[in-house]
């Protein structure tokens, strides 16, 4: 591989949507932020410069970070965040993935406007395990807040209740026409036809995951979280917050002039008040009748307008999940764990704590919102994880008594189980190097079924199995796949069910776990596993980069 290098300048820009104008914190001026664009075995260098007074640091969500774990990017896990005028110079190599990753801030709420695409090539000389497209086009989904979002969450926080929800999803930073004052903010994608497009899907909403399907149109998905799958036919896709989803769209033969709608709009199981407008953008076919305004296409339109499942569509949800394969060929093989070192059982959901005395609480019951895996909610710490773990120096910063499994016998009945009681530590799992991970995750549904998906940093892992109620340790197992199950970073955790995943341990370092729905994640539903050096000198954590930041 080569050598590719960014520089990252983190500036304010004035943005207008919805007719509103604000200053928002990006990457060299740009909303949604640059992409990366690598082949696989290339090494990628980004010198990120903070100019802005918020405390930043980025994630390349997604990226393994084999070895380089100083270059992950959560902040207090695995670095303390760049100040006002600090640099610090992001450094990995991206090892055997190849599609569509994501770069995003991490901390705060501050990925709600920095954040961009990352594409992944093929090896030089090696292709596609499918036709090579036309033309490949990145589109990412995000969410727009009219306020600043830090003073939402901190307002949140403060209070104990809900943040208030964005004001509009976007397409490529685009509302798109059915939100009031917004239809020159309109994502437009002009295609020839009968030719195939790949769409490099990615959600990065904060806080919703999505449907999304073009109208008259199908798809057909190729590559899910920078690992190939099974080709899979759908006219509708569904993407939670940190998954990415390579599609490929075949045009059709004859329709000049022809547009269509592409729309996206949540899927919500959970409580509280949701936003379910919908952002949508255009398929517009060539050659274009320029003469048609965007206002009077879409009038046009109404014939080609799509179909999304209903917002708590979980069946559809389910069986979209339940079809996606790793490719597992002899080129690109599914390294399943057939054997088990060590097990957990993680009850992963929202639960309530105390409301501080002279405070009056917006929660339930005049409680505090809180979320927790295992009943623990986590805390995070005014150091850095990697740099404590790295010098020896835990105590005081984390302990390593995170509960296997959780408190109480937990048994899912539809109905708030009696052990809701969180407790708030910085508690992490350690792994000696190697260990091979089997992870079953149940949705405690406390205060109403919702589906969270989790993300583990630093890994890739294996959906084995996954299914609705009780996750049954006697019978369930017997039916996981370990041939052929999608590899992946993000994974639904069924709202009302279970997921289990496989892993191995090889990657030394601190790897951060959590909901990526950044409310859940503000509220505690986020741990850390510690992966331990092994014998030999690949599978060693190398000492930080002399520009680390300090805390
Ligand atoms: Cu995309 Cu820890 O995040």
């Amino acid at each position: 591989g080569i050598t590719r290098h960014y520089k990252f300048e983190i500036k304010l820009q004035n943005v207008t949507r919805l007719c509103h104008t604000k200053s928002i914190v990006t990457v060299n001026g740009k909303f949604p932020g640059p992409r990366i664009v690598a082949r696989e075995g290339d090494r990628v260098l980004v010198k990120v410069v903070n100019h802005v007074q918020n405390n930043i640091t980025l994630h390349w969500h997604g990226i393994r970070q084999l070895q380089s774990g100083w270059a992950d990017g959560p902040a207090y896990i695995t670095q303390c965040p760049m100040q006002t005028g600090q640099s610090y110079v992001y450094n990995f190599t991206i090892t055997g993935q190849r599609g569509t990753l994501f770069w995003h801030a991490h901390i705060s709420w501050l990925r709600s406007t920095l954040y961009g695409p990352i594409v992944i090539l093929p090896k030089r000389n090696s292709s596609y395990p499918f036709a090579k497209p036309y033309k490949e086009v990145p589109i990412i989904f995000g969410e727009w807040w009219n306020a600043d979002p830090e003073a939402v969450i901190n307002q949140a926080l403060q209070t104990g209740g809900g943040p208030n929800v964005s004001d509009a999803y976007t397409i490529n930073g685009l509302p798109g026409p059915l939100y009031n004052c917004s239809a020159k903010d309109t994502f437009k994608l002009k295609v020839k036809p009968g030719k195939t497009y790949l769409l490099r899907l990615i959600n990065a909403a904060l806080n919703d995951e999505l449907f999304f399907n073009i109208a008259n149109h199908t798809f057909t998905v190729v590559d899910v979280d920078a690992v190939y799958v099974k080709p899979l036919d759908t006219d509708t896709l569904v993407i939670a917050p940190g998954q990415t989803t390579n599609v490929l769209l075949k045009t059709k033969p004859h329709f000049p002039n022809a547009t269509f709608l592409m729309a996206a709009r949540p899927y919500l199981t959970g409580l509280g008040t949701f936003d379910n407008s919908t952002t949508a953008g255009i398929l517009e076919y060539e050659p274009s009748d320029s003469s048609l305004s965007i206002n009077s296409s879409i009038k046009k339109l109404q014939l080609f307008k799509p179909v999304l499942p209903v917002l708590n569509d979980t069946s559809f949800v389910a069986n979209f999940t339940n079809r996606l394969r790793s490719l597992a060929t002899a080129e690109f093989p599914a390294n399943v764990p057939q054997t088990v070192d060590k097990q957990f059982f993680f009850t992963v959901g929202l639960g309530t704590s105390p409301c501080p005395q002279n405070q009056t609480c917006q929660g339930p019951n005049g409680t505090k919102f809180s979320a927790s895996v295992n009943n623990v909610s986590f805390a995070m710490p005014t150091t850095a994880l990697l740099q404590a773990h790295f010098l020896g120096q835990a105590n005081g910063v984390y302990t390593t008594d995170f509960p296997t499994n959780p408190p109480l016998h937990f048994n899912y009945t539809g109905t708030p189980p009696n052990n809701t009681l969180v407790t708030n530590g910085t508690k992490v799992v350690v792994l000696p190097f190697n260990t091979s991970v089997e992870l079953v995750m149940q949705d405690t549904s406390i205060l109403g079924a919702e589906s969270h998906p989790l993300h583990l940093h630093g890994f890739n892992f294996f959906v084995v199995g996954q299914g609705f109620g009780n996750f049954d340790p006697n019978k369930d197992p017997a039916n996981f796949n370990l041939v052929d199950p999608v590899e992946r970073n993000t994974v639904g955790v069924p709202s009302g069910g279970w997921v289990a995943i496989r892993f191995f341990a090889d990657n030394p370092g601190v790897w951060f776990m959590h909901c990526h729905l950044e409310v859940h994640t503000s509220w505690g539903l986020k741990m850390a596993w510690v992966v331990m050096d092994g014998k030999l000198p690949n599978q060693k954590l190398p000492p930080p980069p002399f520009d680390l930041p300090k805390c």
